[in-house]
């Protein structure tokens, strides 16, 4: 795990683990990763993460799933959604994204992640190819016709502001790992995309 950083603090001094990552991926047989869900409200990010999760659990992997409106209930309930709030939001995902990938787990996080430059941070702060960008790509036609939540509704009534899709910008990915086309793909063949990413990058090996 790097080191650097913006510290604000002084006279903290990094602690090294007794147990590195390398350990516990050798222990649990399989390695960790970041999968990183970005996509519209609505474009089933928190579906794909939590099945992905299910399939993983059945491995007997272990996995975990950071969702945008659950981790918003707690770790980030001081912010709400314009682009320095989402800038902030991000970078602490990012952040705890890394934990869990030093402490061998495979986290999943769906978050909207609208902006490239807060999803490339988040990147910057793993080596490659532990950070893989999963574009969950349901259009903003399919994700305001299903309003699942009714919000695209609210928002185009003008009753939440900054909605993104309607007055806030998504920047799609531009080279994200996987595209999944989550608006017509049925979700059990999106779910066998991501596993077989894994088998490939060999995060998770056969036998
Ligand atoms: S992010 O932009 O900072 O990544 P995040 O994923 O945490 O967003 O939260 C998005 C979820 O919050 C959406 O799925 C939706 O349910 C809800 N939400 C409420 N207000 C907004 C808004 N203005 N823009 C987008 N999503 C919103």
């Amino acid at each position: 795990m790097t080191k650097e950083g913006n510290l604000k603090a002084t006279n903290i001094v990094w602690h090294q683990s007794s147990v590195n990552r390398q350990a516990r991926s050798a222990s649990r047989g399989h390695k960790s990763v970041i999968l990183w869900f970005t996509g519209l409200s609505g474009s089933g990010k928190s579906t794909l993460a939590n099945s992905v999760d299910k399939a993983l659990y059945e491995r007997g992997v272990a996995s975990y799933v950071l969702d945008g409106d659950n981790v918003r209930h707690g770790l980030c309930n001081d912010l709400g959604f314009s682009a320095s709030d989402r800038e902030e939001n991000i970078r602490r995902i990012g952040e705890v994204a890394k934990l869990f990938l030093d402490s061998g787990v495979i986290v999943l996080t769906a978050f909207v992640s609208p902006f490239l430059s807060d999803r490339e941070k988040a990147r910057s702060l793993v080596d490659e190819g532990d950070f893989v960008e999963i574009y969950c790509s349901a259009d903003l036609s399919v994700c305001e016709e299903r309003d699942t939540k009714g919000l695209y509704k609210k928002a185009r009534k003008g009753d939440i502001k900054d909605f993104t899709g309607i007055s806030s910008p998504y920047e799609e990915p531009k080279s994200p790992e996987l595209t999944i086309d989550t608006g017509n793909l049925d979700l059990n063949d999106c779910v066998d995309f991501v596993i077989a990413k894994l088998y490939q990058m060999n995060i998770l090996s056969k036998g």
